[in-house]
């Protein structure tokens, strides 16, 4: 009985962690297309840009997970987007070239893959994957980092986007 729960728990796990590398995968180009746009906010531009290197490892450290449990890099060819694509479409939808609305899909988005990671390690100690629990906790804690710097700088993004508009409107007078 023990065993056949745990190894249901290691189906929805390589399941969860497939799917934890699309939205990976997703958060990628999201980065990879903002900071192409950022110019005027530098700070914003530099934080993007540790967080798309943070991005790679934490997409290496699934690599390495699926590797662990027996699914090697070919099963990743056929990935559903399912939950992420669903999300990043959403995302997409409310987001654009507007900064202040990208930072909140960013808040967003951040918050959709910690709670990713906060499932993905209870499926792992349920199916008793415990050597994958070393390269979860990392990009669960990048990822918390994360929101927690967007949250902090929201206020100054957003003021800073109301001070360049302005003097767009001024300019064109
Ligand atoms: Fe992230």
């Amino acid at each position: 009985m023990a065993n056949s729960i745990a190894e249901h728990a290691r189906t929805l796990f390589i399941a969860g962690l497939r799917d934890a590398h699309a939205m990976e995968r997703q958060a990628q180009e999201m980065l990879e297309r903002q900071i192409s746009r950022l110019r005027h906010y530098p700070r914003v531009e530099d934080r993007l840009r540790t967080h798309l290197q943070e991005t790679a490892e934490q997409i290496r450290r699934l690599d390495e997970a699926l590797t662990v449990v027996g699914e090697g890099r070919s099963a990743l060819k056929d990935i559903a987007m399912s939950v992420a694509g669903d999300m990043t479409a959403l995302l997409n939808a409310l987001s654009g070239d507007a900064i202040v609305k990208n930072s909140l899909a960013n808040y967003a988005f951040e918050h959709f893959e910690i709670a990713s990671y906060e499932s993905l390690l209870a499926m792992a100690e349920a199916a008793k994957q415990t050597s994958c629990i070393g390269l979860l906790r990392p990009s669960l804690h990048e990822e918390r980092a994360m929101a927690d710097w967007l949250a902090d700088n929201l206020r100054e993004v957003t003021l800073r986007h109301l001070e360049l508009s302005a003097e767009n409107i001024e300019a064109s007078r």
